[in-house]
């Protein structure tokens, strides 16, 4: 019996250094690409305080504390940048948010591991795959100056620089320039309409992440838009800490009923609805701290540990508060369309919204929408039907809320998966293809979200209908109508759209 354990030890611990060997020799994860767009990407974490409210009275049994108090807002903020950043800059951050073993715990407890050891399993594994990936983005950079759009195209920045008489300064620049590779003179010119930068608040899906996109995320404000990933705290994503202002410390991990106390007793539902109300609250919090970083009259203090704020007071003076454009994926494409509800008004002065896979199981979806509206599906969304609600087919629903608007698109990305948005199919491609079966290469799906997504952001700012947008209807009925009646329109990277719903 001893020798039976003991032989069990020793194989599992061989087990883990053999996985350990496999996995740090096989290329099983890849670098992320570079963003697609021509600034260069600024990167920062940012948490903040904000006016403290209660969501929903529900506690958590385990600890007794209130499930949904709004302490401080978490957010990822991806933007374009100027150049140059400081030597001392990191030019990339972990992909793996620290520490790792709260992601890491979080994940094993969202599946039923309570056991510790297992849960340290867990860390390991998530840090053998993660650990070697990085956020393109120079951390805490400047955000892109009103100036910098002066290079003409023609003009590059360096000739600038010198002219302008700032010798020490220009040369500082071009060694950051040599040593980073960068191209000069590539900034897309800003027109009158955009000396200010728009704005894009994204949300994440269940048991997601404010990283788990960073490509999509990135290379939009690559395009010049700020934005703002929410860390969410309604106990939908792994774990997150939360720093209030006096340095305390309280821990947030991923809820279900059982963990909640509530009189009378929560349902389903009721969950869903406190933690939707809980994201249209932070939502609406990323907005004001769009317009205090904008107006930048109070110092802006950052309660993320280890995390800079010195970009910070660069954003005074450069943010359109009239360009505000909510986002989402899964869950968080449910929360976007309620923060549609009441839209726009002066807390949510939103110009428009863009969903991908709106949720099937994440409550009904809002329809009270009287704003421009983009929702891509990925062709595993779309083609896998259910129930929704009791109002018909889930694609017959989100339809008819498209439709009804008169100034939205609905279409779906052929070969892609739910995940096909996130930064999955660029770090673990082998994993992301066995798991979900896509036909479409994980880049191309990625760059046709990324290219239709900056055009719907474009035509909110100019009316231009550009890439998928000049497109006509090419299937209305998409899975639920005749199969002849699905035509396939090209998208602008190769891949493959079926088109349901256009403006009127
Ligand atoms: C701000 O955005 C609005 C709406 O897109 C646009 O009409 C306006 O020109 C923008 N303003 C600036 C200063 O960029």
């Amino acid at each position: 019996m001893l020798g039976l354990s003991r032989n069990f030890l020793v194989l599992s611990s061989a087990t883990i250094l053999f996985l350990f060997l496999l996995i740090s020799l096989t290329p099983i994860t890849s670098p992320l690409p570079p963003y697609t767009g021509d600034y260069e990407v600024g990167i920062l974490d940012l948490e903040t305080a904000v006016e403290r409210r209660t969501i929903h009275a529900a506690t958590i049994k385990e600890t007794g504390a209130k499930a949904f108090e709004l302490e401080t807002l978490a957010v990822t903020l991806y933007y374009p940048s100027s150049l140059p950043p400081l030597p001392s800059q990191p030019w990339a951050r972990p992909w793996l948010p620290q520490p790792v073993s709260l992601i890491g715990t979080g994940y094993a407890r969202l599946i039923g591991i309570h056991w510790p050891p297992l849960q340290s399993l867990a860390t390991f594994f998530l840090w053998a795959f993660g650990s070697g990936s990085v956020i393109p983005g120079v951390v805490d950079a400047p955000v892109l100056s009103s100036a910098f759009p002066d290079v003409d195209g023609s003009g590059n920045v360096l000739t600038k620089l010198r002219k302008s008489g700032k010798p020490k300064h220009s040369e500082h620049v071009e060694e950051v320039l040599e040593l980073r590779d960068v191209k000069v003179g590539k900034g897309p010119k800003l027109g009158k309409k955009m000396e200010k930068l728009p704005l894009v608040v994204f949300t994440h899906g269940m048991a997601g992440m404010s990283q788990s996109y960073s490509h999509y995320l990135g290379s939009i404000a690559s395009h010049g838009y700020v934005v703002a990933a929410v860390e969410h705290r309604d106990g939908s994503g792994p774990g997150s800490i939360v720093h209030d202002p006096d340095a305390k410390e309280s821990f947030v991990w991923h809820l279900s009923l059982e963990d909640l106390t509530s009189d009378p007793p929560m349902t389903t539902e009721d969950l869903k609805t406190a933690q939707l109300n809980f994201r249209e609250a932070e939502i609406q919090e990323t907005i004001r701290l769009f317009d205090r970083l904008n107006q930048g009259s109070e110092k802006t203090i950052n309660l993320k540990p280890a995390s800079p704020e010195s970009a910070l007071p660069g954003f005074k003076d450069r943010l359109n508060m009239s360009a505000v454009t909510v986002a989402g994926h899964s869950y968080g494409a449910t929360g976007a369309l309620q923060a549609l509800k009441n839209a726009p008004n002066t807390k949510m002065p939103i110009n428009g919204a863009m969903m991908l896979d709106p949720g099937k199981g994440s409550g009904p979806l809002n329809d009270k929408i009287e704003l421009p509206t983009l929702v891509m599906q990925s062709g595993e969304w779309t083609e896998k039907q259910v129930e929704f609600y009791g109002q018909g087919k889930h694609f017959e629903v989100v339809r008819k809320l498209v439709e009804n608007t008169g100034m939205g698109w609905f279409m779906t990305l052929k070969g892609s998966a739910h995940p096909s948005c996130t930064d999955a199919p660029l770090i673990v491609p082998w994993i992301m293809k066995l798991a979900t079966k896509t036909t479409l290469d994980g880049r191309v799906a990625l760059r046709e979200y990324i290219d239709t997504s900056v055009n719907f952001l474009g035509y909110l700012n100019n009316g231009e209908k550009k890439g998928m947008l000049s497109k006509e209807v090419s299937s209305a009925a998409g899975p639920i109508g005749d199969s002849e009646k699905r035509v396939r329109v090209q998208g602008g990277f190769g891949a493959e759209w079926e088109v349901h719903v256009v403006p009127k």
